[in-house]
């Protein structure tokens, strides 16, 4: 590797060795980050699910979003502290199609998403029970589990194909973990590979018996081809752009058949904004730039404005981060 990488590798590996073990293990998985509802997460379960079995499940897939939309809303709610009866009052606007709930604007998407739900529906257990109004309260877990349990059951009947797969800066098994709990991890062949030594023994720690590693996405201990898809989230911003380039020519020398980045901070303009915090990048990523990167190592790059996704699939404009962006490539 080259000495401005080495020297590179030493800041990033500091940057996150200063956290202890507990808050690496926890703090890319809660709230809006939550991969069960995080837009994200579920893009690249589908790109993996894809992999596996096609277009078969691609009506499943559009309402796992829909669901993610309305628990995303339900969540904002539940933050500013819903009245005792705010969701009922939902519930009874859904019901009788009106948009409005008691002076609460109820979005399209979510009445959108009622509609295309036979009744019962998870949507009357979202909005059927009483938060305590005098603190913010999380979405009961059962509920927050409703296509894991979807997919749990619908890919039980599955059996492992010869599918590969890799994640570099996996963290704690940050994605990994609801793979797993989404029924999807058994069906393939996974390695997921971090530089911070806390994040992989986190990761074992859940799960002894899956393959992961100490590595560098600059220098994958892996030869050509090894993979048939490669999967990897919020990395490349905490790069200088002359290692983004290089950890990209990395995943796709190492991918045989497709890669799913997920980005954090990308925009439509023509240049990076590169910003150095201490040890390491907070790039706002060019999009245009990022793309014409894959394709010199692949064939198709589509890239995917999650906000403008929403907008035009869904009707929603409620996107959390409106610079995140998932790219993916077909090598
Ligand atoms: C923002 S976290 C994202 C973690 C995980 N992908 C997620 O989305 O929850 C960035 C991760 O990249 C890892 N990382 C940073 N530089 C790396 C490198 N050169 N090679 C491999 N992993 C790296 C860090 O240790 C950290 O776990």
């Amino acid at each position: 590797m080259e000495e401005r990488f080495e020297r590179e590798t030493e800041g990033l590996r500091r940057s996150w060795g200063k956290y202890d073990r507990e808050t690496l293990a926890d703090y890319l998985v809660q709230d809006v980050e939550d991969p069960r509802i995080n837009i994200q997460s579920i893009l690249m379960r589908h790109f993996l699910v894809r992999s596996l079995f096609g277009e078969r499940f691609a009506e499943l897939m559009v309402h796992e979003l829909r669901f993610a939309l309305v628990v995303n809303w339900l969540v904002k709610l539940l933050r500013k502290q819903a009245r005792a009866g705010q969701l009922q009052a939902v519930l009874d606007a859904l019901m009788s199609g009106e948009d409005d709930a008691e002076g609460l604007a109820v979005p399209k998407y979510v009445s959108q998403t009622f509609a295309t739900l036979a009744m019962p529906n998870y949507m009357f257990d979202l909005f059927n029970w009483a938060p305590v109004e005098t603190t913010e309260v999380p979405v009961p877990e059962h509920l927050m589990a409703t296509f894991q349990t979807i997919w749990r059951e619908v890919l039980e009947a599955e059996s492992r194909g010869r599918v590969s797969v890799l994640e570099p800066a996996c963290g704690s098994g940050n994605d990994y973990r609801f793979i797993e709990s989404f029924g999807i991890a058994r069906l393939l062949d996974y390695t997921g590979f971090d530089l911070c030594e806390k994040n992989i023994s986190n990761a074992k720690g859940m799960f002894p018996n899956v393959r992961f590693e100490v590595g560098n996405v600059l220098e994958i201990k892996s030869p050509d081809n090894a993979f048939d898809y490669c999967f990897v989230h919020d990395l490349f911003e905490h790069l200088s752009v002359e290692a983004m380039e290089a950890a990209i020519a990395e995943v796709c020398r190492v991918t045989r058949q497709g890669v799913c980045v997920g980005f954090f901070n990308m925009h439509e303009a023509d240049e990076h904004i590169v910003e150095i915090v201490e040890d390491y990048h907070w790039n706002k990523l060019s999009a245009i730039k990022t793309r014409e990167i894959f394709e010199r190592h692949a064939w198709a790059v589509e890239v995917i404005g999650i906000d403008k996704f929403l907008a035009s699939k869904f009707n929603c404009g409620d996107t959390h981060n409106k610079d995140a962006y998932t790219i993916i490539i077909k090598m």
